[in-house]
């Protein structure tokens, strides 16, 4: 096989750039031996030259000149790992109108501006491929993609963030702090540069995003996404969580349901959520990521592996280098097909069954005033447990499956009870 050289212009070197770098060096004989492809990373731009980077690499290929990089008629593949919206769009569209190939591992840029670069990739003819957008180290854009295009697909659910698989983790199994589970996911590298992005469900929503795109061929944005974080968990939940035989995940939920008008409808969310023991999901642990994808014909999927860190994530981007720099050599260029504009299903119309903690004055008669106002709401209970605290009571509830509309006019008439002190905790619950 003769042997092509590609070159390829790096935007960013931190902790995904770097580890890419290394690797790509590493594998390059193996690569060259499998397809006769000779990858090297021969420019990179960064903000700040003069950093000591220890990557296995000319410092004369460092530039801060981004712009340039991504014209150079010596660059054949640009790779995008700088993170943010600008100018990494600017950066991806200047490149694939260059008819440059892009890969990349940005959520945020492709769940705001994906339908758009992905229409220039194909104007222009080359691939933007961007496995490592989506839960680090685990192939599950190609196989929704490819493997899974004619799969009457239902729903996908998802821990698709590792830092707050981290944090939640540490919390449960090592009773560590949440801020210092979440200072030691940022020093592992795992965290976005503004970790809110991961606390608060914003990457796992850009995520979700992508995830109903490609799995729906519909457009589905970040702001379609409901999402709630885990900034509010608290190891007392976790312990609550634990003694009715259920963990605490960050969930990506997306599903195809039927509207009221009888049409189909894409919901889209992220919420923490109790998962009971006994679920596959529930053993996923640490900067772990797992995906399950529910299929009409396949049945249940499910893919596993790490989500989060440089050296997972450089692993997913190097499979797409060498696609990229393949299609390119053929010149050809995979396509995400035809997106249909998405009916976004409002959170208002989601049923789930739900854990509520509630404190209340500890007397005869409480009980029953609090479970009236549930079933005044078309709530049920499906279970209860009750904890002395003194004079105080903790009644820690699941429902049986609700509508997110009853279950939320329920809590101000909950609250609304003399006997009731407070309403803490209001978690998802799957399985039921
Ligand atoms: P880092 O913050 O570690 O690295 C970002 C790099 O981009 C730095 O080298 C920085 O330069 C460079 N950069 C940022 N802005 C500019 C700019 N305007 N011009 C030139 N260079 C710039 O981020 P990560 O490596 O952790 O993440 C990169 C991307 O990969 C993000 O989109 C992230 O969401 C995604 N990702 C990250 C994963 C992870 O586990 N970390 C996993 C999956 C995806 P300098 O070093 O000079 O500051
Ligand atoms: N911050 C992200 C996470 C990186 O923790 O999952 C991987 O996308």
């Amino acid at each position: 096989m003769e042997t092509s050289r590609i070159r390829i212009g790096l935007l960013g070197c931190g902790h995904v750039g770097a580890a890419l770098v290394s690797l790509v060096a590493e594998r390059r004989g193996e690569v060259e031996r499998r397809t006769g492809l000779d990858l090297e990373v021969t420019r990179i731009a960064v903000r700040n030259t003069a950093l000591d980077r220890d990557v296995p690499v000319d410092s004369a290929a460092f530039t801060t000149d981004a712009a340039a990089l991504v014209v150079d008629p010596e660059v054949d593949v640009v790779v995008e790992v700088m993170g943010g919206i600008e100018p990494a769009r600017g950066l991806v569209s200047a490149a694939l109108a260059a008819g440059k190939p892009v890969v990349t591992a940005n959520k945020e840029l492709l769940a705001n501006h994906g339908a758009e670069l992905y229409g220039a990739a194909e104007a222009a003819g080359v691939d933007l491929l961007f496995e490592a957008a989506v839960a680090g180290a685990i192939p599950i854009m190609r196989p929704l993609r490819e493997s899974l295009s004619g799969e009457p697909i239902k729903r996908v659910m998802g821990i698709v963030n590792g830092t707050t698989n981290f944090i939640l983790s540490r919390m449960a199994d090592d009773g560590a702090s949440y801020a210092d589970a979440l200072a030691e996911a940022q020093s592992l590298g795992y965290a976005e540069r503004d970790p809110t992005a991961d606390v608060e469900g914003f990457d796992a929503g850009a995520k979700a995003a992508i995830i109903a795109t490609v799995a729906f061929g519909a457009r589905v944005v970040a702001g379609d996404v409901y999402h709630e974080g885990i900034s509010g968990i608290t190891v007392a939940d976790i312990e609550f969580a634990a003694d009715l035989r259920h963990c605490i995940k960050l969930l990506a939920v997306v599903e195809r349901t039927t509207a009221s008008d009888g049409g189909s409808q894409i919901g889209v969310r992220v919420h923490p959520t109790l998962v009971p023991l006994d679920h596959p999901l529930a053993s996923v642990r640490g900067s772990f990521n797992a995906v399950f994808v529910e299929g009409g014909a396949a049945g249940d999927l499910m893919f596993y592996g790490r989500g989060a860190g440089g050296r997972p994530t450089a692993s997913a981007m190097l499979g797409d280098l060498i696609d990229a720099a393949c299609n390119l050599r053929q010149g050809h260029a995979a396509s995400i097909g035809v997106l249909e504009r998405a009916r976004i299903a409002p959170i208002d119309d989601v049923t789930s069954a739900f854990y509520l903690n509630v404190e209340v004055d500890d007397r005869p008669g409480v009980l029953a005033q609090v479970a009236t106002v549930f079933g005044e709401h078309g709530v049920s209970i499906r279970s209860m447990e009750q904890e002395g605290l003194g004079g105080e009571a903790r009644l820690v509830f699941i429902t049986h499956a609700a509508r997110e509309r009853d279950l939320r006019s329920t809590l101000p008439d909950l609250r609304s009870l003399d006997a009731v002190r407070s309403v803490g905790s209001v978690l998802r619950v799957i399985g039921d």
